[in-house]
C-alpha cells in the first residue's frame, strides 16, 4: 500500500490555488493508488515552531530522541513512511512562506535524513518522489531571479535523497482566475502527466523560465496542430528551422516550414495531438527533447505522417526572441 504525504503551506484555505492544484494531485493519486494511505500536514492549521536552542542542541545529541526533538521526530517519520511527497505552496516575498521554511529545519537533520562523512553528505530517503505545486501572484521575469524557493526545495529535496522531484508552477495568480483559464489547464496537464510517469527528465541546469518558455513552446504546438493554425506554429520556429519527417523531403527556413504545414494541416486535419516528452538535454544555448507524440486524425487520411504514435526529436535553440524550435523530427515508434 503506497504512502502520500502532502504538505499544505498557503496561509489561505479559500481561493488558494496551490491547495486547489495539490486536490487536483491529489485526487488523482487515490484514483491511481486505490486502498492508498495519505497523510496530511497542513502548515497553515498547524504551524512548526521555529527551530530553539533546546531542539539544536538535543539534535547534536547521539541519542537524539527527547522532548525537545519530539516534534522533528514525527515529522520525520512522517517523511520516511511517504513513497511520494507533494508539497504546494505560494511564493512569499521571493520565497517559501516561513512556516514551510521552519518545517524544513525540522526535518533536515543530520543522521536521520542525511548523513554526513569524509565523502560528504548523503541523503537517506532515497526512493521517494516529489511533486512541488507552487502558485505565485507575478509572471515570470526572465532576466531577474525572483523565485527562490524553487530552486531552495529541489536543492533541499535532492540533499536528502529525493532526487525525483517533479515542479508544477502556477504563475500570474495576481491577474485573477478569469484569466488563469489556460495556466490552470496546463498546470493539470502537467499533474496528470507526472501521476502517469510521464514526468520529463531535465537534464542540465534549466532556469525556471528556461523551462516555463520550452513548455509553452510544447503547449502552444499542441494547440496551434490541433487548431490547424499554421501561422501560429510557424512563429513558434527560429527563422532557420528544420523540418525532418517521414514521406517529405527536408523543410528548411520559416516560409518553407509555414507553406508545409499550411498543406499538411489542411490535408489531414487533427482532432487531438498529445505529447509525452521524455528527456531534454541542454548543450548551451540548444536543447535536444526526444519523446512520444499522439495524433489522432479528424477523418481517415490518406497522408502517411499521421501515424497514430510516434517518436520524436526536436532540438530548441535559445534566439534574441527566446525559446524556438529550431529542428522537428519524427518517426514512427515500429
Ligand atoms: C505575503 C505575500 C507575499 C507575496 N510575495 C510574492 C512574491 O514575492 N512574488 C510573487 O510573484 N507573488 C507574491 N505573492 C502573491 C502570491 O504568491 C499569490 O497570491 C499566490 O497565488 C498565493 O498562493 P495561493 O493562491 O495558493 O494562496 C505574495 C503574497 C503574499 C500574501
Amino acid at each position: 500500500m503506497k504512502t502520500l504525504l502532502r504538505i499544505d503551506a498557503s496561509a489561505r484555505h479559500r481561493d488558494s490555488h496551490s491547495r486547489e492544484l495539490a486536490d487536483y494531485y491529489e485526487a488523482g493519486w487515490r484514483r491511481r493508488h486505490e486502498g492508498g494511505r495519505v497523510i496530511r500536514r497542513d502548515l497553515a492549521l498547524d504551524p512548526p515552531p521555529h527551530l530553539s536552542q533546546a531542539t539544536i542542541d538535543a539534535f547534536g545529541e547521539p541519542e537524539g530522541h527527547c522532548d525537545d526533538t519530539a516534534l522533528s521526530d514525527l515529522l520525520i517519520d512522517e517523511l520516511r513512511s511517504a513513497d511520494d511527497v507533494l508539497i504546494s505552496s505560494p511564493l512569499y516575498n521571493m520565497g517559501p512562506p516561513s512556516p514551510l521554511k521552519a518545517y524544513l529545519d525540522h526535518v533536515v537533520r543530520s543522521g536521520h535524513t542525511f548523513r554526513f562523512d569524509a565523502d560528504g553528505a548523503t541523503g537517506l530517503l532515497a526512493g521517494k518522489t516529489a511533486c512541488l505545486v507552487m502558485a505565485r501572484g507575478g509572471p515570470v521575469i526572465s532576466e531577474i531571479a525572483d523565485d527562490f524557493q524553487t530552486p531552495q526545495l529541489r536543492a533541499i529535496l535532492g540533499y536528502v535523497g529525493i532526487a525525483a522531484v517533479s515542479v508544477v508552477n502556477l504563475h500570474g495568480t495576481a491577474a485573477g482566475r478569469a484569466h488563469l483559464g489556460p495556466q490552470l489547464d496546463r498546470a493539470r496537464r502537467q499533474i496528470d502527466d507526472i501521476l502517469a510517469g510521464r514526468a520529463l527528465e531535465w537534464i542540465g541546469t534549466f532556469s525556471e523560465d528556461d523551462r516555463e518558455q520550452i513548455g509553452a513552446l510544447r503547449s502552444g504546438q499542441a494547440e496551434a496542430i490541433a487548431g490547424g493554425d499554421a501561422e501560429r506554429y510557424a512563429r513558434l520556429c527560429a527563422d532557420d528551422v528544420h523540418l525532418m519527417i517521414p514521406g517529405r523531403d527536408l523543410v528548411s527556413g520559416r516560409a518553407d516550414f509555414l507553406a508545409c504545414e499550411r498543406e499538411l494541416l489542411a490535408d489531414a486535419p487533427l482532432a487531438t495531438f498529445e505529447k509525452h516528452p521524455i528527456r531534454i538535454e541542454r548543450h548551451g544555448d540548444l536543447a535536444v527533447e526526444v519523446g512520444r507524440q499522439r495524433l489522432a486524425p479528424k477523418e481517415t487520411t490518406r497522408c502517411e505522417v499521421f501515424m497514430p504514435l510516434q517518436k520524436y526529436t526536436h532540438v530548441f535553440r535559445r534566439t534574441a526572441e527566446g525559446w524556438r524550435f529550431a529542428l522537428l523530427m519524427s518517426n514512427s515508434c515500429e
